[in-house]
């Protein structure tokens, strides 16, 4: 009753930005992602009749009660689904800078939805995978698969067709996705808190509801046709309008801090000089910059000239979840 899963982060293009249902993580909008090569999380997931609790291991490090919580209750969901009972170990490895300020829910709900689903011997499909990762984290219901992947965001109340499929292959279409890492400054606002504030409060939030669908299909239809300029165009107006949601909330808020500006002027000032680069921003202030990949290492290179910048970490599209060969990994008895 054990399975090692390894799933990637993934950085969304149109953003995935408001609940219809809180519980569920239904989304308000259908959204779009491109899954990152670099970035990833290893989990293995054994289920033990010795265990009288779940017992979850982060990078190695036994996790504090509360991390543990929110994988309990991820895994109930599994539980129930499958009618097995036993608690579980998980062991779990992060490739992803999260003490950074990257994201990593999305590649860890992801491997963990794999695994503990395989680990019980269910047979499911990816879609219904997929359904079952967005319970854990929204995003994560993405970074089932590779490439360009968007999350339909359904209309059953249950949720059951809310889930995401894949619209190009990682190979179909090579860009390069540059990670800025900044010193964080500010206490985080958790991605669930600001989408709630936005939802509730926020003047701009109906605008937002107004445009994405469009912001969606331009970016589908640019996709389609490798046009690359015409994705930038599409995906940097999508954030900006994502974060003008947040400065309309009560009370208003903001994930970018100076240094977030300073990126997203160079990548301004880039544009001017005639290389085409585009600039996204999820809820943090760090900044991700697209481009081709003719230009990545002179992009890096004005990415890495601004003072603010510790560190640029070059992505390309990268592949869904996978299976790994049981490793020594922790056990239970
Ligand atoms: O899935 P969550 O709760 O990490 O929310 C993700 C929200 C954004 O990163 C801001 C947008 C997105 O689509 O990933």
């Amino acid at each position: 009753m054990e399975a090692t899963a390894k799933a990637h982060t993934n950085i969304a293009l149109i953003k995935y930005w408001g609940k219809r249902n809180e519980e569920l993580f239904l989304p308000m909008n259908s959204n779009l992602s491109i899954t990152l090569d670099q970035f990833y999380t290893i989990t293995s997931v054994q289920f033990c009749e010795c265990l009288t609790a779940d017992k979850f291991y982060l990078n190695d490090t036994l996790a504090t009660e509360d991390e543990t919580k929110k994988i309990s209750e991820f895994l109930d969901l599994i539980r129930n689904l499958s009618g097995v009972k036993k608690y579980a170990v998980v062991d779990s490895t992060n490739k992803v800078p999260t003490a950074a300020g990257f994201a990593s829910s999305a590649s860890g709900f992801a491997a963990l939805a794999a695994a503990a689903t395989k680990a019980l011997g269910m047979d499911i499909d990816e879609p219904t995978l997929s359904t079952i990762a967005r319970r854990g984290s929204g995003s994560a219901c993405r970074s089932i698969y590779g490439g360009y992947v968007e999350w339909k965001k359904g209309q059953l109340p249950d949720g059951t067709d809310s889930h995401a499929e894949q619209i190009l292959p990682e190979e179909k279409w090579d860009l390069s996705i540059l990670s800025v890492l900044l010193e964080p400054k500010q206490k985080k606002i958790l991605s669930r808190e600001g989408m709630k504030r936005s939802v509730e409060t926020s003047p701009f939030y109906q605008g937002w509801l107004d445009t994405v669908d469009e912001d969606l299909e331009v970016a589908k239809q640019a996709i389609n046709q490798r046009n690359f300029e015409m994705l930038g165009d599409v995906l940097e107006r999508n954030a900006m309008k994502m974060h003008a949601t947040t400065l309309g909330a009560n009370p208003p808020f903001m994930y970018w801090q100076s240094a977030t500006f300073d990126v997203m002027e160079k990548v301004q000032e880039l544009r001017e000089s005639g290389i085409h680069a585009y600039f996204t921003i999820d809820a943090g202030p760090n900044v991700k910059v697209l481009c081709q990949p003719k230009d990545e290492e002179y992009v890096r290179e004005a990415l890495m000239s601004v003072t603010s910048v510790q560190d640029v970490f070059t992505c390309h599209p990268g592949p869904g979840i996978s299976y790994l060969p049981q490793t020594k990994r922790k056990t239970c008895c």
